[in-house]
């Protein structure tokens, strides 16, 4: 009999399996697929850090979770700069001064903010649609260029079709500043989030290759308390109706090269080059293989049994994601967690911090 059994293998599955287990409490860890990490998981080839499950950059303000997880990995300096691609014409991100000087060849921010207040004007009055929105923002250039075709990729739909709300603010910079996020801390573990994940899991008992769901006789009188970080509505047998993700895809090619694309993280602006992002994944640790690795990501729409990103923020799934949490609550010794039992985006220093909190409460 172990105090928890924990399912799932993510970063919310291992914190608290780590917490637990120094607090002297027994676990057992299983996870459905033949590897831990869940999300974060990397693959090595060549000495390159595959990020298997979409790009993985690991940024926060919060210091307390950064000394945390400096406890078991060390960072590298790695500063998210991402490059857009529209139709060959490259443009740093986020929109900062240098892109404005590559759309519009203005110098001074000045300039800049004067271009942008003109062209915002093309929208009057409350913006009706996601199109709307974004030009009244950040007028009609930077749109044209730069939102629209990834948008309608990301998403599946035209930018009028789309709600105003999506894009509540966009981040702009009058100073020559590329580097993507605000937060205080960021960086890419060294050695990969597996050592990260390793790190967490040791001396805990692990089974990979185990679904819970298709396997819970086996496990139902194993352990006190559940933590359960699966799909909620795979938890509840989709009794009533299944939550919708958006979906992606990941096409990876290892290349003969050094050196592919200068940055690991391009975006495809566009609307006709089918992929939305192109990464390469050595550049996050400044690798110099004379071989690369790159992987193109399609977003896709998502079907039952394939693998579940981002969760749809419309009334629909939000009104059945609540009536599952409301079943949630009525389950004795079951502790729902992490993005994919809450249904809910989650960086990866939330998801952190959500399993310290939960730890203080379960234990
Ligand atoms: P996660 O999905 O990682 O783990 C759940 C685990 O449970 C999985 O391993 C799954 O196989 C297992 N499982 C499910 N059902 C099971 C069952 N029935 N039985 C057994 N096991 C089961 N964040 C960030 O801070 N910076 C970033 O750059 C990115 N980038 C990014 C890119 C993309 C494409 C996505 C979709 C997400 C990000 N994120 C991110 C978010 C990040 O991935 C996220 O915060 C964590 O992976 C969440 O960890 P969890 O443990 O909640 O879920």
């Amino acid at each position: 009999m172990y105090d928890y059994l924990i399912i799932g293998s993510g970063l919310f599955g291992c914190v608290f399996a780590h917490e637990m287990k120094k607090a002297g409490k027994s676990c057992l860890v299983i996870e459905k697929r033949d590897h831990v990490g869940g999300n974060v998981y990397c693959e090595e080839k060549d000495g390159i850090h595959i990020h298997k499950y979409g790009a993985h950059i690991f940024h926060t303000s919060n210091t307390a979770i950064w000394n945390y997880v400096n406890q078991f990995v060390e960072f590298n300096h790695y500063v998210n700069s991402p490059v857009a691609n529209y139709k060959g014409e490259l443009y740093n991100l986020p929109f900062n001064m240098n892109t404005f000087s590559q759309m519009w060849g203005v110098v001074t921010p000045a300039e800049a903010a004067a271009k942008i207040a003109k062209q915002r004007t093309a929208i009057q009055g409350e913006p009706k649609n996601l199109e709307e929105q974004a030009i009244s923002l950040i007028g009609t250039d930077i749109y044209t260029k730069l939102i629209k075709g990834y948008t309608e990729k990301q998403w599946g739909r035209s930018c009028t079709d789309l709600p105003a709300f999506i894009i509540r603010r966009l981040p702009v910079r009058y100073t020559f500043d590329n580097n993507y996020f605000n937060d205080r801390y960021q960086g890419i573990p060294m050695g990969g989030y597996t050592v990260l994940i390793e790190a967490l899991l040791e001396g805990i008992e692990v089974r990979t290759g185990v679904d819970y769901n298709k396997h819970r006789e086996e496990f139902n009188d194993i352990a006190d308390t559940i933590i359960y970080t699966g799909p909620i509505d795979a938890y509840f047998q989709y009794r009533l109706g299944q939550l919708e993700y958006r979906g992606l895809r990941f096409e990876t090619e290892r290349l003969e090269e050094e050196n592919y694309q200068g940055v690991a993280v391009m975006n495809y602006t566009d609307r006709e080059t089918p992929y939305t992002r192109s990464i390469e994944h050595k550049h996050f640790e400044f690798g110099t293989q004379p071989v690369t690795y790159v992987t193109k990501e399609y977003p896709t729409d998502w079907k039952p049994g394939e693998e579940a990103y981002y969760p749809v923020n419309d009334d629909r799934n939000q009104t059945l994601y609540r009536q599952y949490a409301a079943l949630a609550k009525q389950e004795r010794q079951v502790v729902f967690g992490g993005r994919l039992a809450e249904y809910k985006y989650y960086d990866m220093d939330d998801v952190i911090a959500s399993a310290l909190t939960a730890v203080k409460q379960y234990q």
